[in-house]
């Protein structure tokens, strides 16, 4: 970064004269510019070794092992990048009229259908541009149909503690309060804690399924009937999917509303905060309240439907984002009827990883996983001191992507792993060998462990002070030969 700064000098730069054929925008005099701006200048070479060595820092999916728990890192096939860049769907305009996009709205209406399908229920929008925003879209949809039946009274949604953060978070957005539901010894809802709990109040549950523990609900028909008894409505958190694709429907259980993270269960390359996709699928007497616009088909037309009076709105731009329908859409097909041979995979991928673990970390629910499981580091940090934190920053001088950490909230010191079904024998064998060397380092070395990550170009960041004070910029008056006006 030092050349770009050192070679900068304010008023040589291209494109600084105006254009008197682009309207000068309104910007009011006192704003102006007095000067140009202290642009870095530099020669074509120097910007692309720049950007060739930051790029090699980065580490993906398709750079390595990710098994970043919750938010399955799988790999994502080329195919769904030729499709996604068919120029029919690439050059797409989303100000172009429904006649002239026929193609693009049959796949949209099409994935509706299948997603409909997948989770058991009748209907669905594609809106939402990421889980967390399907869950805020779902709750509104439930809380809009609770206005219309006249029960404004209920405004109280149950979630267990094994519920992915986002639930909480998203009953809080919607204007309703959350009350907590306790899990029982073995990681499950605890049924007669939710009991307890019901009332005249109760907007509905929301459950994630399976849980944060990885785990699969033993007692679910139990919750949603008795939810159901008093008046409320059942969300299901389908953000977890690819454990169950093609095997359990969320509808066939009893629940109402579900999201799907498109991101997640049917690939898309995801990772630093985007792109996304949470449609949200609904029973029938939920439809009327899904964003608009829904796409609709009429004999051999589809058309964008704006028109549903009960509607809680658009929740976002246009028509959702579009290239990880494309995406999505390719991958499904591919798959085919074969789709829950994708979940079978990564649930025995899971397993298999969970199996080797067991002997050298804590198993705090001892029972079969799903598609992701938890391990705790406590046993390493009451007998040596090393915590899960030590352990995840040392992964990374194996060359691993480390496991989300100290999550779920349950559990003391959590490993929350997740190899997905996409990762060879070979590549589990290797990462539990990593796992099982550091738990022996933490016997024979824990001096060391605490020194890790030795292996990449910063060491340990604050990153309480990360969090509180970013800093988003890089500041020009930190550099002795730059001026004030970055
Ligand atoms: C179970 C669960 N629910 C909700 C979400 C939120 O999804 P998003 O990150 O797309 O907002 C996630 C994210 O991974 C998740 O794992």
């Amino acid at each position: 970064m030092k050349l770009i700064y050192e070679k900068s000098r304010p008023g040589r730069r291209a494109g600084t004269v105006p254009n008197p054929a682009i309207p000068r925008a309104e910007v009011p005099e006192a704003l102006r510019r007095r000067a140009a701006p202290r642009l870095p200048e530099l020669a074509e070479p120097e910007i692309v070794r720049h950007f060739t060595q930051l790029s090699t820092r980065n580490f993906g999916i398709d750079t390595g092992f990710y098994p970043l728990g919750s938010c399955t890192m799988k790999h994502n096939p080329r195919a769904n990048e030729r499709a996604v860049n068919l120029p029919g769907f690439r050059d797409l305009h989303p100000r172009q009229d429904d006649d002239s996009a026929q193609g693009a709205l049959e796949l949209m209406w099409r994935l509706q259908e299948i997603l409909a399908e997948i989770t058991g229920l009748d209907a669905v929008t594609l809106q939402p541009a990421a889980g967390s925003q399907g869950e805020l879209t779902g709750l509104l949809v439930i809380k809009a149909h609770l206005a219309a039946l006249g029960e404004q009274q209920r405004v109280e949604v149950l979630a267990p503690d094994s519920a992915h953060g986002t639930n909480p978070a998203s009953v809080t957005m919607a204007g309703l309060e959350l009350v907590g539901v306790k899990i029982d010894e073995r990681g499950y809802v605890d049924l007669a804690d939710l009991k307890s709990k019901l009332s005249d109040r109760t907007a509905g549950l929301m459950l994630t399924n399976p849980s944060t523990l990885g785990l699969f609900e033993e007692n679910i028909t139990e919750l949603t009937k008795a939810v159901h008894e008093t008046g409320g409505y059942c969300y299901y958190d389908g953000a977890n999917l690819n454990a169950v694709c093609g095997i359990s429907r969320p509808g066939d259980m009893g629940f109402d509303v579900v999201h799907i993270n498109l991101h997640k269960t049917f690939s898309q390359p995801h990772g630093g905060g985007g792109p996304g996709g949470g449609p949200v699928a609904v029973r029938e007497e939920l439809a009327p309240y899904l964003p608009v616009p829904v796409v609709t088909r009429s004999g051999d037309r589809f058309r964008f439907d704006s028109d549903r009076p009960a509607s809680v709105g658009r929740v976002r731009g246009f028509g959702g984002p579009f290239g990880v329908f494309v995406r999505s859409y390719a991958f499904i097909r591919r798959y085919g009827p074969a789709l829950r041979e994708m979940s079978e995979a990564a649930v025995l991928n899971a397993n298999y990883l969970m199996a080797r673990l067991r002997d050298a970390y804590d198993l705090p629910y001892d029972r079969a996983c799903m598609h992701e499981f938890v391990v705790s580091a406590r046993e390493l940090k009451k007998q040596h001191g090393i915590t899960a934190l030590d352990v995840a920053k040392r992964l990374m001088d194996y060359g691993f992507h480390p496991p989300t950490v100290y999550f779920p909230l349950v559990v003391a010191e959590a490993l929350m792993i997740e190899p997905t079904e996409t990762e060879a024998k070979e590549t589990l064998d290797e990462f539990a060998d990593a796992m099982l060397a550091i738990a022996a380092e933490a016997e024979t070395a824990p001096e060391a462990l605490k020194e890790a990550p030795r292996s990449q170009p910063v060491r340990r960041l604050d990153e309480v002070r990360a969090t509180k004070h970013p800093v988003l910029r890089y500041r020009f008056d930190e550099h002795p030969s730059s001026g004030d006006d970055g």
